[in-house]
């Protein structure tokens, strides 16, 4: 296996996503002996923190999941260094040069660099820009910039944003973070697609009636309500997430493996989605808000009584959709996608579900045949199931569902790598099929912006419509209803 040699810079150190998944997937990439000891990370933020406070924090984050088989954990810690760090001051950047040019000496690392944007959006830009004039960039190696979520707000904020970035990396080195394209199977969709003969020749709109996603949160917006006041379930999950499982499924088979072919492949279904009209919005995306609730036998608040959130708030935390994807194979496949927060369980999934055969002999039985399902679970089980329908056993010839199930949980479960582990580890390797390119971005947003600028402009007159602990609105029933569906109970 290839041990990446690399620097990791860390913007933003001392934040949340640092401690919680960035510093536990270097320990675990460290761990399994997917890096070489031939590593330094540098924390930069505002706060002035020393090599300890950080080394510290690292210790803290990773404490709990420590193998003891593995040598010392200060060793590992041993690789981490901190700066306190002006993002828009030169001299900051120096300052980082220097100790970045001391660490590739020290570590013997040949100037490769991953510059991780783990902080607040709007200085992305300006980070960028430094780096390449303060010649941070300028090393005998590779140089990748890593960026969270949110990019941009809409379409023209994304493209600014991503002007201001490529004048300093090119495409091929900014890595945009998705990181449901980092989940086990999210990845697995591609291989139960295209690596079965059973499934390809009926992937298509003479089979398939109707697919399902559904990405459903316990949650509320815990303490992001600022955040999310700004963003609503729409751009928070839908522009990014749902968006990039629509294309995984609907894609064509590539014709080769690589992040070019893969990508030209998911940009074509993009493009394919049809555009949304205002006049008609109504009927294919809805909105929904929770109100008060109960879960698990606990009463929780209505998302308009949550911290920074306005009392009056429009915002949406619930969002159902149907998609169209005009091209040969979709025509007259309704894509179904549902997302929400505070909803009653915790669950990713996505079902597809097969026409009904042309004549169905068992039809008359007291006992129609059940349509067959297959259903790729995406979280918090990892697996697949297929419904099919058998026999029921006994004299009567009756049919009856039968449920093949197969799961990786337990195969796994304990070594299962968290999405940033691995996302983290393909850009050291310099793998961007993971990733969200921007073409893919600039569809996505231009899709998205139709649909937040006519919602923005009619406030919903009914939320909170939903109650905590629930499936959504009711609009979200009606949706499928009207074409003869329903959304499938989450197996
Ligand atoms: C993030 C959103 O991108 O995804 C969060 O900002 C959401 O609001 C999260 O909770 C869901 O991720 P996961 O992996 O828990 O399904």
């Amino acid at each position: 296996r290839t041990k990446p040699k690399t620097l990791i810079v860390i913007f933003g150190a001392t934040g949340d996503l640092a401690k919680r998944k960035l510093f536990p997937s270097i320990y675990h990439l460290y761990n399994k002996g997917r890096l070489s000891e031939n590593f330094a990370v540098v924390g930069v933020a505002r706060r002035e923190w020393t090599d300890e406070t950080l080394r510290d924090t690292v210790y803290q984050s990773i404490k709990g999941e420590i193998d003891p088989n593995v040598g010392d954990l200060k060793d590992f810690c041993k690789h981490f260094f901190y700066l306190p760090f002006d993002v828009t001051s030169k001299s900051s950047y120096d300052s980082l040069n220097t100790i970045l040019n001391k660490l590739d000496n020290d570590f013997d690392i040949p100037g490769n660099r991953i510059f991780y944007m783990a902080m607040a959006p709007e200085f992305f830009g300006t980070i960028a820009s430094n780096l390449k004039s303060e010649g941070l960039t300028n090393t005998k190696g590779w140089s990748r910039l890593v960026i969270e979520k949110p990019f941009g707000h809409d379409y023209p904020s994304a493209n600014q944003l991503n002007e201001e970035i490529r004048e300093a990396f090119d495409e091929d080195q900014i890595y945009r973070i998705d990181h449901y394209l980092g989940k086990e199977m999210v990845q697995n969709i591609e291989v139960i697609r295209f690596a079965n003969a059973i499934f390809e020749p009926l992937w298509n709109n003479r089979y398939i009636s109707n697919i399902q996603i559904t990405s459903c949160e316990t949650l509320g917006v815990e303490d992001r309500g600022g955040y999310y006041e700004t963003s609503g379930a729409l751009r928070d999950m839908v522009q990014n997430h749902m968006l990039q499982m629509v294309s995984l499924i609907a894609m064509d088979p590539p014709i080769r493996l690589t992040p070019d072919e893969i990508r030209s492949e998911k940009i074509k279904v993009l493009r394919a989605l049809r555009p949304m009209e205002p006049i008609e919005l109504d009927n294919y995306f809805i909105r929904g808000q929770y109100g008060p609730g109960e879960m698990n036998g606990k009463s929780v608040i209505g998302y308009r009584e949550e911290e920074k959130v306005d009392p009056n708030s429009g915002t949406e935390t619930f969002v159902a959709g149907k998609l169209l994807i005009d091209n040969h194979r979709w025509a007259g496949v309704p894509f179904y996608i549902r997302t929400g927060k505070r909803m009653s369980l915790k669950s990713t999934k996505i079902v597809i579900q097969f026409k009904e055969l042309p004549m169905n002999l068992y039809f008359d039985q007291q006992q129609s045949t059940h349509p067959n399902l297959l259903i790729i679970h995406i979280q918090p089980d990892e697996g697949i199931t297929l419904l099919l329908n058998g026999k029921k056993v006994g004299p009567t010839g009756e049919t009856t569902p039968v449920q093949l199930d197969y799961s990786n949980n337990s195969v796994d479960s304990i070594n299962t790598p968290e999405a940033y582990e691995r996302l983290l580890y393909d850009c050291m390797l310099g793998d961007t099929t993971n990733f969200a390119h921007w073409d893919e971005l600039n569809l996505s947003w231009n899709f998205i912006d139709v649909i937040s600028n006519y919602w923005e402009k009619n406030h919903p007159g009914d939320f909170p419509n939903y109650k905590a602990g629930t499936m959504g609105p009711k609009a979200s029933e009606e949706l499928l209803k009207k074409d003869g569906f329903h959304w499938w109970s989450l197996f």
